[in-house]
């Protein structure tokens, strides 16, 4: 039965450019989207960015603009590089708007209905210099339970502990380096506790990556920190309307989560379809998924917060949670202070998007392990499987149909048994394309382009008086051997789109999945026109220049 499938990236913040960072998530979800809907599920994709919060405000008075312009002239920004990268969201929407801030209120109002919301009075974190409340990730210091130093405020990424940025040892505030000083503030809190044995269940009945099933028992196990929803001034949010917290926001995180609700729900809107919208979010419809492609990084907010914010609207929650590792350059994390920050719009000054759509398949798999990006590698990976093994399969060929067949194809295969091992592996590349496994269609591909290239090279179509023999035979292996070529690039359909369209051209046929196994025969192609060329090594620091 046709699934409905709704899928998610994480929202990018209004801050700055779209970098390698979010490209890699995206391409992660965007392949998995491309083949669910090859099999024939309806799938919308979303994404948003993510308005809020202090880094927004503070970005906006360094630039000097008011931070609604700024958001706005950001989102125009993110939507056209996601397009260039051939990343097809349904819906790209921001998190300030007013659908958001309705779903915020009506989670409040449920949550108070619910008993799950509490007022207290607690000490914060203030930077006496700039006169501003120090959010998490503002502050750093060394973390209470493994010591280990120039850890935020939130989350140790060494020993993976959770702590109250009062624990802090040596806390210094990344705006002013100054020494914070506590003060006193009224604020917001969900209890976490009261819902935990829902979210036990929830991560019982799912099929969930055995590490992150770990780290989110190893969580639940220990008592939950309530969470502080709200904000002190200034920031950039929606602001609090209650009579016992005044001049006050709502926490980014909270109105980010939703986002996934609001975003939806305006795509449901402007499609005249309530009704999708209402089925999707109904716990009792079985035909419904949620998947979210998150990093490693915010699993605490995706796998413990997130559920209890759909459990407390009785909401759906996500049928799996698809975790990537980090992101490396050259084996260090993607930092702007290490100088291996790449944005995309410099990325794409130098090479293109399927290259790194391809590239980055080759590391893909269902697990949070970092991901390294290595030009020299992704510069060798590319010629040799792209340009000297696949490409090179249909320029040889090609000139030999043009030369002597006029570039019409043969009515019969040469080699049926050959042909139909390559169809057969249909179901494997099937199998690591919904298990999120992409290094192993990349893997399989290579083997693939490694038979087909020594099968050429065995055979020396060039030379009738090696095994060919007749001008019959030639006419036919050709056929076979494009039609081998028309099943890999086939395979490849949800990563390489760019490659896959010149190819379409070149075969003069439309590749799809359903009709994948049947050889074109008896059919003209079109005259070759180069379909990807090698690429060469710049050095890092280049893509780096703004
Ligand atoms: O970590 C981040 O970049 C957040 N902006 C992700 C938010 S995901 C969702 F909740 F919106
Ligand atoms: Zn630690």
């Amino acid at each position: 039965m046709k699934k409905n499938i709704l899928v998610t990236c994480a929202f990018p913040y209004s801050n700055g450019d779209i970098h390698l960072g979010h490209i890699l998530e995206n391409i992660y979800a965007d392949i998995w989207v491309r083949y669910q809907r090859l099999i024939g599920n309806k799938v919308y994709f979303i994404c948003s960015d993510d308005s809020h919060g202090t880094a927004i405000l503070l970005k906006s008075i360094e630039m000097q603009v008011n931070p609604n312009i700024m958001i706005k002239n950001i989102l125009l920004n993110h939507k056209e590089d996601f397009i260039k990268f051939n990343i097809l969201h349904d819906y790209y929407y921001k998190t300030h708007n007013k659908y958001n801030l309705n779903f915020l209120k009506f989670f409040i109002k449920k949550s108070y209905t619910k008993n799950v919301i509490l007022n207290k009075n607690i000490l914060q974190f203030y930077d006496n210099k700039k006169k501003i409340f120090l959010p998490d990730r503002y502050i750093m210091g060394t973390c209470p339970n493994c010591f280990s130093n120039n850890q935020y405020g939130d989350n140790c990424i060494i020993c993976g502990s959770i702590y109250n940025s009062l624990d802090l040892i040596n806390p210094i505030s990344l705006i002013s380096k100054n020494k914070p000083i506590l003060k006193n503030s009224n604020h917001l809190f969900l209890n976490l506790n009261i819902l935990k044995n829902k979210i036990f269940n929830w991560i019982d009945s799912i099929n969930l990556q055995k590490n992150v099933f770990n780290q989110l028992y190893y969580w639940l196990n220990k008592s939950l920190i309530n969470w502080n929803i709200s904000r002190d001034s200034p920031y950039f949010g929606f602001k609090i309307s209650n009579r016992f917290i005044k001049n006050k926001y709502y926490y980014v995180w909270l109105d980010a989560l939703l986002g996934y609700i609001s975003t939806f729900y305006k795509f449901c809107k402007i499609n005249n379809n309530n009704y999708l919208f209402n089925e999707f979010w109904n716990i009792n419809d079985n035909n419904y998924e949620l998947y979210h492609f998150i990093g490693k990084d915010i699993l605490y907010f995706h796998g413990i917060l997130w559920p209890v914010i759909l459990d407390i609207l009785d909401y759906r929650k996500p049928t799996n949670l698809i975790v990537h590792g980090h992101l490396l350059i050259d084996n260090y994390k993607m930092s702007k202070s290490y100088k291996n920050f790449i944005s995309i719009k410099n990325w794409l000054k130098f090479y293109d998007s399927d290259s790194l759509r391809y590239y980055f398949s080759s590391l893909l798999s269902n697990n949070f392990n970092d991901i390294n990006l290595s030009l020299s590698d992704f510069v060798n990976k590319i010629n040799s499987d792209i340009v000297n093994k696949f490409v090179n399969i249909s320029s040889r060929i090609s000139k030999l149909l043009e030369i002597n067949f006029n570039n019409i194809l043969s009515k019969k295969l040469w080699n049926d048994n050959f042909y139909y091992f390559f169809v057969k592996e249909f179901y494997i590349i099937n199998k690591y394309y919904s298990d999120f496994n992409y290094y192993k269609v990349i893997i399989k591909i290579n083997f693939y382009l490694d038979l087909v290239n020594k099968c050429i090279t065995d055979n020396k179509p060039w030379d009738l008086n090696y095994s060919l023999k007749n001008i019959n035979n030639l006419h036919m292996f050709c056929t076979t051997i494009l039609n081998i070529f028309k099943l890999i690039s086939t395979y490849l359909i949800p990563i390489i789109p760019n490659i896959i369209s010149k190819i379409e051209i070149f075969l003069n046929t439309k590749l799809n999945w359903k009709n994948f196994d049947k050889p074109l025969l008896n059919h003209e192609i079109s005259k070759y026109n180069n379909i990807y060329n090698r690429i060469v090594l710049y050095n890092l620091n280049e893509l780096m220049i703004n």
